[in-house]
């Protein structure tokens, strides 16, 4: 008999950087299946919008910035006293720095690591101490941490390090039944992508085809993706229906890092 849940009913997740993109993609989508869902964010403008796009149902927005421990373990409480027992965590808060190599501002590079690494470890700590068996945790992390892009050092170095610290706590997690994967996506259309692209028309058409003076192959499946396409691996990833899969990390970028 081949029937499994994908979600336990009524279960809460908590979703960071669930305010734009791809986070608020995926609380939309956690909603719809019938969780209820609490919607971390450092932009409280961007977190009611969310809520006003969500299909009704419960959700509950907690400003937090991720980069505070004590904010994340008061946003985790809040989730579990309001809305119940947090069951499964998505790390979808994240920045982008970009700088040639020798160009790096000191800054950039300390709040790349402060979020995508800094915050992506709070949000581990915290569902480490709350998950129960059977709990799962999905990181986004990007293809950037894969294969090397040029202008990305801080970028692909803090997601690079977030993979790895997401697999060590898979790792210590699993003998208490709780799952811990990654998310890596190419390119996608969401703010962050914008604010890359001043010329969106010109930088898809160069992302589809590929720049070899920069050592950058195509995207084979000839497309940009939508936070919808992410959002999918996450559930399933976050989903019973991935209840055997730990550690591991799925690319999620039209073949572009082949
Ligand atoms: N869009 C892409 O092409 C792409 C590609 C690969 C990976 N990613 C990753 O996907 C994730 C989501 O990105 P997106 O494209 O939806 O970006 P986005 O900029 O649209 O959304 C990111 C969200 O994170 C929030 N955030 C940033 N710092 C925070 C902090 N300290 N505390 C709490 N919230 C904070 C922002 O306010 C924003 O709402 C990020 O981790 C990003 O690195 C995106």
């Amino acid at each position: 008999m081949f029937a499994r849940r994908d979600f336990l009913p009524g279960s809460v997740a908590v979703v960071t950087g669930a305010g734009s993109g791809i986070g608020a993609t995926v609380a939309a989508a956690l909603i719809q299946r019938g969780l209820a869902v609490a919607l971390l964010d450092r932009d409280v403008a961007a977190l009611a919008e969310t809520v006003a796009r969500c299909a009704p149902g419960q959700t509950l927005a907690v400003p937090t910035d991720i980069t505070d421990p004590e904010a994340v373990a008061a946003a985790f409480a809040a989730a579990t006293e309001q809305l119940g027992p947090v069951r499964h965590v998505v790390a979808a808060a994240g920045v982008l720095r970009p700088a040639p190599l020798t160009e790096i501002d000191p800054l950039d590079w300390a709040i790349s690591w402060q979020v995508n690494v800094g915050g992506v470890l709070h949000v581990l700590q915290e569902s480490a101490r709350r998950l129960p068996e059977g709990g799962s945790v999905v990181v986004v992390s990007s293809n950037a941490a894969v294969v090397p892009r040029i202008g990305m050092a801080s970028y692909a170095a803090s997601k690079a390090a977030a993979a790895a610290l997401t697999r060590v706590a898979g790792l210590e997690l699993a003998e208490h039944g709780i799952r811990c994967n990654l998310v890596a996506p190419g390119t996608t259309a969401t703010p962050m992508l914008a604010a890359l692209w001043p010329d969106p028309a010109a930088a898809e058409a160069q992302a589809l085809a590929g720049e070899p003076a920069k050592h950058r192959l195509g995207i084979p499946l000839g497309r940009i993706a939508d936070p919808e396409d992410i959002a999918d691996s996450v559930l399933y990833l976050l989903s019973d229906q991935a209840r055997h899969i730990t550690l591991q990390q799925l690319v999620v970028d039209g073949g572009a890092t082949l």
